[in-house]
């Protein structure tokens, strides 16, 4: 067995640092171990995003390093991820690229590397698949603080929104066995892991049917359940939710299991029926705010979150305004917020005129983000005076002498160490706020 080292450099979303801890396991038993950085690596793996284009443009800038190193030493360098999928061949046309390999294809990187080690030649493989999930594999934890870490119970999304390049990137919906995932959880909680994250493109729509029983099936609201039964101090999270999608069974679950965080991130994109409809998102706002109401009558402390898009194509001043009055209306205890960004392949690519001019969607995400950063500051000042149950997650960057945590709601809150550590659970008083982070103390 090869004893190298690899490093590995993640983009995007939540998904793609699970499969980073996804592909360490698979090469540490070809003898790979991580480190600290790409000047000390054998092999340089960067997992990618397509989401919008400025992800990319990062990528590019990253690879032209790679190659400089190249030029010094023998290395390796692998694109992983979504924009493998999405354009593979000019990626391999790069001078630094000896391996491409898309989301479904991570098992097979082992072979891909002996590969080219034999042959000498770029290596490539983005099938995509309608089965894998990863299941039987034990991810290796690359999260800092040992307290809260992700675990995937999907791949691939069906959704179609008319904007979004993941479908095409990640493939088609599966869901995986429901038992590898509360093992998963299990190893954590024994590894002294206190929350875990779980995580899909649209996480309302898991659906697993036993392949040896088609009349069992366990959907997300018994999964949450099921993994909130590992133990009653391990936090269970999920994200992300689809406003068409979320049923009652999830908040009850949520109501009725104290370690089923109070969050729910639930994008609305825009807030103006128009815009939804030509987004393809199957939801008006009516429907939109009754999922809220119900969220607010089921579990009256929940936060939600949201994303949302500004200047999606032909969006006028108009449906802005709609967007700005959904966000009054709702008040989101915090936001994701983007411009529109064409991804080529997409249908709003294909038949959309992208004709909302640059220096109108910045203004308008301004807009939106000046609004949010208002409404967030409000809604902290809320909690001011309340007490709140908080997993300690590690050490406040700003001040060596205050922990960091959350609520239950998603609040980060710092308040002054007094000799506790990461993964307990303390009490804290809110005394003060800012937009972001709620300050406090322990009671
Ligand atoms: N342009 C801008 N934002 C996008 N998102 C997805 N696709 C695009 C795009 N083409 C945003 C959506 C989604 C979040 C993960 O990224 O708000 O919810
Ligand atoms: Fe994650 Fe989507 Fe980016 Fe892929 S394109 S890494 S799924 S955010």
């Amino acid at each position: 067995m090869v004893n190298k080292r690899v490093f590995i450099e993640t983009y995007g979303c939540q998904m793609n640092v699970y499969d980073s801890e996804v592909v360490l396991s698979i090469l540490g038993k070809e003898g790979f171990t991580p480190c600290g950085g790409i000047e000390e690596a054998d092999l340089i793996l960067v997992n990618t995003c397509s989401i919008r284009e400025n992800a990319e443009q990062r990528v590019w800038g990253r690879l032209d390093r790679f190659l400089q190193e190249k030029k010094k030493r023998k290395v390796t360098v692998g694109v992983l991820g979504c924009m493998a999928e999405r354009i593979r061949q000019e990626l391999l046309s790069h001078p630094a690229v000896d391996i491409v390999a898309g989301p479904d294809t991570y098992r097979r990187l082992p072979e891909l590397l002996r590969r080219l080690g034999a042959e000498g030649q770029k290596q490539i493989d983005t099938a995509l698949s309608l089965k894998e999930t990863y299941a039987d594999i034990e991810p290796v934890r690359t999260d800092k603080n040992g307290v809260t870490s992700f675990i995937s119970i999907m791949r691939g999304c069906n959704n179609m929104c008319t904007y979004c390049i993941v479908p095409y990137v990640r493939g088609g919906e599966r869901s995986r066995d429901p038992r590898s995932i509360v093992k998963e959880a299990e190893k954590m909680y024994a590894d002294g892991y206190r929350e875990v994250n779980l995580l899909g493109q649209n996480v309302d729509s898991y659906l697993w049917k036993n392949p040896e029983n088609p009349t069992e099936s366990v959907n997300f609201a018994q999964l949450i359940e099921l993994v909130a039964l590992v133990a009653p101090d391990l936090r269970v999270r999920f994200s992300t939710s689809h406003p068409k999608d979320m049923s009652n069974g999830v908040l009850y679950s949520m109501a009725m299991y104290p370690n089923i965080c109070t969050h729910i991130h639930l994008p609305v994109q825009s807030g103006s029926d128009r815009m939804l409809e030509k987004m393809n998102r199957k939801y008006t706002t009516a429907a939109y705010l009754e999922r809220i109401a119900k969220i607010h009558e089921v579990v009256p402390e929940a936060a939600v979150t949201t994303d949302i898009i500004a200047g999606f194509c032909s969006e006028t001043e108009e449906d802005h305004q709609a967007t700005l009055e959904l966000m009054r209306q709702v008040r989101f205890d915090s936001a994701f917020m983007f411009q529109y960004s064409q991804r080529p392949g997409t249908k709003a690519a294909r038949h959309f005129a992208d004709d909302v001019p640059p220096e109108v969607k910045t203004r308008r995400l301004n807009e939106i983000i000046e609004l949010q950063s208002a409404i967030s500051l409000e809604r902290n000042h809320e909690c001011i005076g309340q007490t709140y149950e908080v997993l300690i997650e590690g050490t406040s960057k700003r001040d060596s002498g205050s922990l960091f945590g959350r609520t239950s709601s998603n609040k980060v809150c710092v308040f002054p160490a007094l000799g506790h550590r990461p993964g307990e659970y303390v009490n804290i008083k809110v005394e003060s706020c800012t937009s972001a982070t709620l300050l406090g103390n322990i009671v």
